[in-house]
């Protein structure tokens, strides 16, 4: 069987575990100056079909420090942006590579890619999930918090990729988890029916954003339109003004509250800038850690 990472909803908590261990191990020894050389001799493909600064970058500088390499592939340079059938990509890129880090529009797409592919698919990003980033994120709570069980986390704004992948997370790591949505934006109600089923934690979605950040340690936050659903951007700020992060919300929170974002953010849009660039607000340690997560899940992968 070969070893995608597809969504979180694919792993167990130990396993889910076993990438924000390492990446933790990783982070420390380069901060301490160990060089790893893990994936020698390997090679990575990504495939991007939306544009990325983060993840992109990060999946590239984590190859290449664990002694590996990569070829970036935006779409428009393969036979994809021609219709070539996923199933032939698939099966030639596997004769080259040894893992494909691939960003597109459908869950379809990677899960296709993935039946097709004899090494390992990486979702670096769908409509439908974000696993990696939210993998990068947790690590970011465990580091500013401590383990992650049974802690209460509020997600604020729209129920999209991000939602569901931390939807996915709660269930298989055991925190609560309170989604504050307008109506008509909730997450995917298969993984949410799924997810509720399953988890240990409590899982919730609620229409009044602060009931969802009072008394919660985490605060996460998106945009409100999603790449994809740029001609939706103008009906959107209208309906997710009452969810912007701003200061009169982490008035109602302890001063120990940190605000995650995955950014890229919108100031004044779904958070200020006051609170972006303040010091509850954790983005720019997230990033980083997006590097240090992504050589744990390639080198679980790929290895
Ligand atoms: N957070 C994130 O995935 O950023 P990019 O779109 O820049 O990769
Ligand atoms: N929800 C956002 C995340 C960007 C990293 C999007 O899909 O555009």
């Amino acid at each position: 069987m070969v070893n995608h990472l597809l969504s979180l909803g694919d792993f167990d908590g130990e396993q889910l575990q076993g990438y924000l261990k390492l990446a933790l191990q990783l982070k420390k020894e380069s901060k301490e100056g160990v060089r790893h050389q893990q994936l020698t001799g390997k090679v990575v493909g990504l495939v991007f079909e939306k544009p990325s600064t983060r993840t992109r970058v990060s999946f590239e500088a984590a190859m290449y420090g664990l002694g590996g390499q990569v070829i970036y592939l935006s779409s428009r340079d393969t036979q994809l942006a021609r219709n070539e059938p996923l199933k032939d990509m698939a099966r030639v890129m596997d004769r080259y590579v040894d893992g494909m880090v691939v960003r597109t529009f459908g869950q379809e797409v990677v899960d296709e890619l993935a039946r097709y592919s004899g090494v390992p698919v990486i979702n670096a990003l769908t409509d439908l999930h974000h696993p990696c980033q939210v993998l990068s994120d947790v690590m970011t709570v465990i580091e500013k918090k401590g383990p992650i069980a049974g802690r209460r986390i509020a997600w604020v704004g729209d129920g999209n990729n991000m939602a569901n992948s931390w939807i996915q997370a709660a269930a298989r790591l055991g925190f609560d988890l309170t989604l504050a949505c307008p109506a008509g934006y909730d997450p995917d109600p298969e993984i949410l029916r799924t997810a509720m089923a399953e988890s240990t934690g409590r899982i919730k979605v609620v229409r009044d954003p602060l009931a969802a950040v009072r008394g919660a340690e985490v605060i996460n936050v998106d945009v409100w339109a999603s790449m994809g659903q740029e001609e939706e951007q103008a009906s959107r700020l209208k309906v997710f003004a009452p969810y912007q992060v701003n200061e009169a919300m982490l008035n109602e929170t302890g001063a120990g509250t940190i605000v995650l974002h995955c950014l890229p953010a919108h100031r004044g849009e779904e958070i200020t800038d006051a609170v972006l660039e303040g010091p509850q607000c954790v983005a720019f340690d997230q990033a980083e850690n997006k590097l240090h997560i992504h050589k744990a899940i390639l080198a679980k992968h790929l290895s």
